[in-house]
């Protein structure tokens, strides 16, 4: 799944997931000391460059750099960007311009001009024609340089020209970033934390193999030190992230290996942490290990993102996936065997080369027999460099968007109906806020549905059983269940 983020425009998302950077441009505009500089960065794309967004803003802490509300503040912007789908570069682009202008309108009031930074998937995949087509760019710097970024400010401040950094470098970022902060949503009640990076895995249309290199994982230690920071700080809830999360496979610290089983358990067990996510995995990764771990361990939400793409073998393996619909479906029965209260959220592309009538009608067969409670749709979207770019027998624009709307309208109804079905349910709310209402407080259940009732702000931070009572556009209200508190 992707999001789009910018502290900018606050673009609607998931629940919380554009919080990090607000919070972070909320903090410390006026400056804490002389040497003061305004850091604002934008960011496009999934979760893991909300992470990475956070972590430049901590490397860049001990330069002085606060971040700040607005790119007129700062002295230095970072545009970190994603290459998933279409005209990614055109976007960047035409941002860059808007950037441009800002430094210039700086410079002309007196303020002398920002650095810009150009980071992220779109800088790793085409850091050299960002360069030539914007020659007033400062830094360009792939997603595992980000360490590096301290020395790349000083050398581009010296030299006073561009510095480029897109190596996929032997030493491993997370060992290099500061342990002080991670990023943090919704106050400091949740939190993303990536635990692995990359992907092997190569299917057809997908461009992160190249734009974020080999599947790397980092070791059970280092995950479990910094979750346990994020608890001291607050934290209640964490979502792991990764390209293939449940391919993680860390040094344990102690000569072996560990799984994400083994490192749910061992986050299960830090006081205070109350629920553990992780996204986004990959069906051929989904072993019994880990359904059993949803049985086993409480603290796993059971809300579990598996992305399936199509219901049609045929396309499945012209994709490259790894598995076929059967085994799919398969692996959500022994979910569900496992963990009754499981619901799904999926990722589905239409119209990939080759597809017909038929194929799609599979998918559509698939979303009909599983039923998924969140689902994320796209249109099939040829990337440079990509293996179903050159394929043969691509599919008109107008009949990807035709069963575009019929996907998502049947996805649409599902949500909907599983929406409706909480009306009635008892389930645990984590509060993380006040609502918008006086009186109201505001969380979410463990499907990441925003839940509002009328409750004292002491309860924030607390999980709290609630009779869910209607359903509203977008959330669910509800009523306390005082007796029942969790934590
Ligand atoms: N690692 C995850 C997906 C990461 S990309 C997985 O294996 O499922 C997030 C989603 O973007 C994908 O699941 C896919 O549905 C979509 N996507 C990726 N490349 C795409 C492309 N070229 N065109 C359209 N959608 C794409
Ligand atoms: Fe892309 Fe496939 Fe890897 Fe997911 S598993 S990141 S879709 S190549
Ligand atoms: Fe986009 Fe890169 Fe994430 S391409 S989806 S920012 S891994």
């Amino acid at each position: 799944m992707t999001v789009e983020v910018s502290s900018d425009s606050g673009a609607a998302l998931q629940p919380g997931d554009n919080q990090a950077l607000n919070r972070q441009s909320a903090i410390g505009q006026s400056g804490d000391n002389m040497n003061a500089r305004g850091l604002h960065v934008i960011t496009w794309g999934c979760q893991m460059n909300v992470y990475d967004s956070a972590r430049m803003s901590d490397v860049l802490a001990p330069l002085g750099y606060r971040p700040v509300a607005t790119p007129q503040q700062a002295e230095m912007v970072i545009l970190n960007t994603c290459h998933i789908r279409e005209r990614a570069a055109e976007k960047v682009f035409s941002e860059l311009g808007r950037l441009r202008k800002i430094s210039d309108e700086r410079v002309a009031a007196g303020l002398g001009r920002s650095i810009i930074a150009v980071a992220g998937c779109v800088a790793q995949a085409e850091g050299e024609e960002i360069l030539a087509r914007a020659p007033f760019v400062d830094i360009v710097l792939g997603p595992q340089t980000y360490h590096r970024l301290p020395e790349m400010v000083a050398r581009a401040a010296r030299a006073g020209g561009a510095v480029i950094d897109t190596d996929f470098p032997v030493e491993m970022k997370f060992d290099f970033l500061p342990a002080d902060s991670a990023p943090q949503v919704e106050g400091n009640l949740t939190a993303f934390l990536t635990i692995q990076e990359g992907c092997d895995k190569f299917c057809s249309f997908c461009v992160v193999p190249y734009t974020r290199g080999a599947e790397t994982s980092r070791s059970l230690p280092s995950v479990v030190a910094e979750a346990r920071r994020m608890v001291q700080g607050g934290v209640r809830e964490i979502t792991l992230l990764g390209q293939n999360v449940n391919a993680y496979h860390g040094d344990d610290g102690e000569g072996g290996t560990a799984d994400l089983p083994t490192l749910a358990r061992a986050l299960a067990a830090l006081p205070g942490l109350e629920r553990i996510r992780y996204m986004t995995s990959h069906p051929r990764d989904m072993d019994q290990a880990l359904i059993d771990a949803h049985r086993d361990t409480p603290a796993l939400m059971p809300f579990l993102h598996l992305p399936v793409q199509s219901g049609s073998d045929r396309i499945l393996k012209a994709m490259n996936r790894g598995h076929t619909a059967g085994e799919y479906r398969a692996i959500i029965a022994r979910l569900r065997e496992a963990c009754p209260d499981i619901a799904l959220s999926s990722d589905f592309i239409v119209g990939h080369p080759g597809e017909t009538e038929e194929d799609f009608e599979a998918t559509m067969q698939l979303v009909r027999d599983i039923g998924f409670a969140q689902a994320f749709s796209f249109k099939y979207s040829p990337r440079p460099g990509t293996p179903a770019a050159g394929q043969p027998f691509q599919i008109d624009e107008a009949v990807k968007d035709e069963r575009l709307q019929r996907l998502q309208a049947l996805l649409r109804v599902q949500q909907d109906a599983f929406n409706a079905d909480m009306v009635g349910r008892t389930v645990p709310v984590l509060f993380t806020g006040r609502g918008r209402k006086p009186g109201q407080i505001t969380g979410r259940s463990p499907y990441l549905q925003p839940v509002h009732v009328e409750g004292s702000e002491d309860l924030i931070g607390r999980t709290v059983q609630v009779a869910i009572t209607q359903r509203l556009t977008n959330s669910l209200a509800g009523t306390l269940i005082r007796e029942r508190v969790c934590a």
